[in-house]
């Protein structure tokens, strides 16, 4: 195998709060071990349009606290065709780049995998995405700071819910994961979760609505996770507002401010530990790889397993905040 002598990093798919902190990482592990970095914009479309950049340790200075990410992001569905691949793979061994750090989700992972089995090119990945749905890792980076997002604008929503005895449907994000609404819903006691992993059903929620109201709670927050059966929060509103008419509903959908803000003290440090693990892995020969961290320890999993495999919520979690929001 040819002797790494300068590496790529990039970030690619949505953004999350660390990946900043994880590009940091990679650089500065990089530099240490005496190797030059190119840090390559707006994911793999940057690999296309040869939007490279040399990364010394003084560009990745004072941006461990912020979110986004540096080396900006973008969806490149273009990079589906393997043509397409090929473009990218010679625009990297033209600008000298002998190995890749990708840092994305399991979509950016698929794009790297076929790097590494058409082309055999060097690459290993690092899990940045809020959703936590990667398997391989038991935290992705950025799952905590949403987490802490969604958690605290749901507190403030209960504020107005209690005041003016309104039931909220908050919606929060995770693609077709519930690990954020199930995190959120018990650090919040929220009093119903809707998550896609588990069959919703109207006449059910309105009957627990109807329970709780018994007990003379006059509001409530049910929190939505998008990509549930039921559809959007809007249109769960709607339903439960035509079967309960004199329930004061509101909808609330967080949106991409999950995505946003300063990362989270675990967000950085996991950041900080993979970063670190990428390099040295790329180092020991390792390709077509995840680096993620399983039960404290350093976990490397192929890519096809990251991204055909998917992390379970924990069901368990989610029979305990219905208890306790009896
Ligand atoms: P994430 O990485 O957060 O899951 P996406 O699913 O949007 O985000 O994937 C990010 C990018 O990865 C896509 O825009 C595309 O460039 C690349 N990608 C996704 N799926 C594939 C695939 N099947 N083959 C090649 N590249 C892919
Ligand atoms: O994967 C991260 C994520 O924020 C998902 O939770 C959400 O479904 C999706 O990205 C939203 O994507 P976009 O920013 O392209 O609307």
């Amino acid at each position: 195998m040819k002797k790494i002598k300068r590496i790529g990093v990039l970030t690619s798919g949505g953004d999350a709060p660390g990946m900043n902190a994880a590009i940091r990482a990679v650089v500065r592990t990089a530099i240490y071990e005496g190797l030059e970095v190119v840090g390559i914009m707006r994911g793999y479309s940057g690999l296309l349009e040869k939007q490279f950049m040399t990364m010394k340790s003084h560009s990745v200075s004072k941006i461990i606290s912020q979110g986004g990410t540096m080396l900006k992001s973008s969806r490149c569905p273009e990079f589906k065709d393997r043509k397409v691949r090929a473009v990218a793979v010679e625009n990297m061994k033209e600008a000298g780049i002998d190995a890749l750090v990708v840092i994305g989700g399991d979509g950016s992972f698929r794009g790297a995998d076929l790097l590494c089995r058409e082309f055999d090119f060097p690459v290993v990945g690092i899990p940045g995405t809020i959703d936590n749905d990667i398997y391989g890792t038991d935290f992705t980076i950025g799952f905590d700071t949403a987490i802490n997002t969604a958690v605290s604008a749901v507190d403030k929503l209960r504020d107005t819910a209690d005041s003016h005895n309104i039931v909220f449907f908050v919606e929060v994000m995770g693609r077709d994961a519930g690990f954020i609404a199930l995190n959120t819903a018990l650090a919040t006691g929220a009093e119903a979760t809707l998550v896609p992993e588990i069959p919703g059903d109207i006449d059910s929620l309105c009957g627990y609505l109807e329970q709780e109201r018994r007990k003379n709670k006059t509001s409530g927050i049910v929190i939505v996770a998008e990509g549930g059966d039921l559809g959007s929060a809007v249109e769960i509103a709607a339903k439960v507002k035509e079967k309960l008419p004199n329930y004061e509903t509101r909808v609330t959908t967080l949106g991409h401010i999950q995505r946003g803000g300063s990362p989270s003290c675990n967000d950085r440090v996991l950041a900080g530990l993979l970063g670190y693990e990428s390099v040295k892995a790329l180092l020991d020969g390792k390709s077509g790889v995840m680096i993620g961290q399983v039960n404290g320890y350093v976990a490397f999993t192929p890519f096809e397993e990251a991204c055909t495999r998917h992390n379970e919520i924990n069901k368990k979690q989610y029979e305990v905040s219905h208890i306790l929001s009896l």
